[in-house]
């Protein structure tokens, strides 16, 4: 039977998606394109849990170079985890992430959102992939729509035909298919297109973060504020 196939699995292969979730949920389509990988050993779980032990964990982190990128980053470095971070920028951008991981474990690779190969060459060897791929504002090139729901469709549907175990996705609080703010409608719209492609999805949703580069504090602190 397709779905007891799944589960049941030889010592040394990555879990696959639809191991966690109901396969009711899982249509007959999603479940044969799942991949079925072997856990290459250079990520088998070994080590205290330091930055220089093997946590198991492979993860491509999409819109790392940004404020919550580098925090995630240096997370997953510390217990030893192999780090995929596709960029767009040139790579002495993004050198501050290199000592995040240990020797060899922080990976870069340029992408580019539009092109679904390239999110798939992204996420192939992974088994965790997190979306942290956002923008405040639209550009000519990149509507909200594009970022907040093509692209993590696009990101989910490869991650779902990868066999990747966790897809954790990065939603906002409010967001809602009412909101008078387009960004959080297209935000809300974002996590049903996630859902659709992996029911699994960790939908993370926040409130305003903040932080070292944060865009709130940071804001109110480049003001200047004047006192009658
Ligand atoms: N910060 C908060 O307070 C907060 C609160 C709630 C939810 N969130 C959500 O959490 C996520 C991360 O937030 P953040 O503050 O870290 O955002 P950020 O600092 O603006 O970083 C966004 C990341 O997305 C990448 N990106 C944006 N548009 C892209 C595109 N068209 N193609 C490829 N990469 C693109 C950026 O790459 P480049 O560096 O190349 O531009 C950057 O790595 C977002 O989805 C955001 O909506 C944030």
């Amino acid at each position: 039977m397709a779905t007891l196939a799944l589960v049941s699995r030889p010592a040394g292969v990555l879990p696959r998606i639809a191991s966690g979730c109901s396969p009711a949920v899982l249509s007959a389509a999603s479940v044969t394109s799942v991949q079925q990988r072997k856990l290459h050993h250079a990520v088998l779980p070994k080590g205290k849990g330091g930055r220089s032990s093997s946590s198991g964990i492979a993860a491509t982190v999409f819109g790392a170079t940004g404020f919550l990128g580098r925090y995630v980053v240096n997370r997953l470095g510390r217990i030893g985890s192999q780090v995929v971070i596709p960029h767009r920028c040139d790579q002495y951008d993004v050198m501050y992430l290199r000592p995040m991981g240990d020797l060899g474990q922080i990976l870069f690779m340029d992408w580019d959102a539009r092109n679904k190969d390239s999110i798939k060459h992204a996420l192939e060897h992974s088994n965790v992939v997190i979306n942290l791929v956002g923008r405040e504002w639209e550009t000519s090139n990149y509507r909200f729509e594009d970022v907040y729901v093509s692209i993590p469709q696009q990101i989910a549907k490869a991650a779902r035909e990868a066999g990747v175990t966790k897809l954790v996705h990065m939603s906002h609080l409010n967001a809602d298919l009412r909101s008078p703010s387009k960004y959080l409608r297209n935000k809300a719209v974002g996590e049903a297109a996630v859902r659709d492609e992996f029911p699994d999805a960790i939908i993370m949703k926040p409130s305003e973060i903040f932080g070292r580069e944060d865009r709130f504090f940071n804001y109110f602190a480049s003001k200047t504020i004047v006192c009658e």
